[in-house]
């Protein structure tokens, strides 16, 4: 495709494969060609919808123990969560590398930076970015497909629904859910509510 002949594409793209592994990169791969699709569809910059795709997960595979100190190191500020459920550093330090080793726009790094948690109010790319991650072509969980569905009929009902499973899920795991994903949630209902669905 036409992107894939554009210098800065082919700039992250070469720098995602070098820091992930195959199985990553493949992920990544999935994950910019749904959110491709999902920004067609619903009319979203599609080339900002490539590049945070392909770059989403730059950092996932930080090492754990290395995680917190590195984004200090970079002057990301991490709250409370974050230093305990250090997967969700990630998200914060692809956003930097999205914005200070390829420049990409301010639009770009907010959807990088909430693709795992979501957050309140969520531009269209933000939904985009959290919902192609969700439902990529290499996903297998529970629920993946059915917001898929939902997704291509109304994103704000598949934002919900994913939210409500990734939350469920974590709690099952006794792990920390985000106040960034709580806050994701109540405010997609309070819409709904208000528009009287
Ligand atoms: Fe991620
Ligand atoms: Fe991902």
């Amino acid at each position: 495709m036409e992107y894939e002949n554009d210098d800065k594409y082919k700039a992250i793209d070469k720098y995602v494969k070098e820091k992930l592994s195959e199985n990553r990169y493949m992920h990544s791969i999935s994950v910019m060609n749904r959110a491709l699709e999902f920004a067609k569809q619903y009319g979203a910059n599609e080339q900002d919808a490539i590049y945070a795709g392909l770059i989403h997960d730059v950092a996932k595979e930080v090492p754990k123990n290395q995680r917190v100190l590195l984004a200090e190191e970079l002057g990301i500020e991490l709250d409370e969560i974050e230093k305990e459920a250090t997967a969700l550093i990630h998200a914060k330090i692809g956003a930097y590398i999205a914005r200070n080793t390829f420049g990409l726009n301010d639009e770009i790094c907010d959807a990088i930076r909430t693709h795992t948690t979501g957050c309140a109010n969520m531009t269209l790319l933000q939904k985009i970015i959290y919902l192609a991650d969700f439902t990529s072509e290499d996903r297998s969980f529970d629920g993946a497909k059915e917001v898929y569905e939902m997704a291509k009929k109304n994103l704000d009902e598949a934002l919900l629904y994913a939210l409500k499973i990734s939350i469920i899920d974590v709690m099952n795991e006794g792990g920390f859910v985000h106040p960034d994903g709580v806050a994701a949630y109540n405010y997609l209902l309070l819409n709904k509510r208000k528009k009287g669905e």
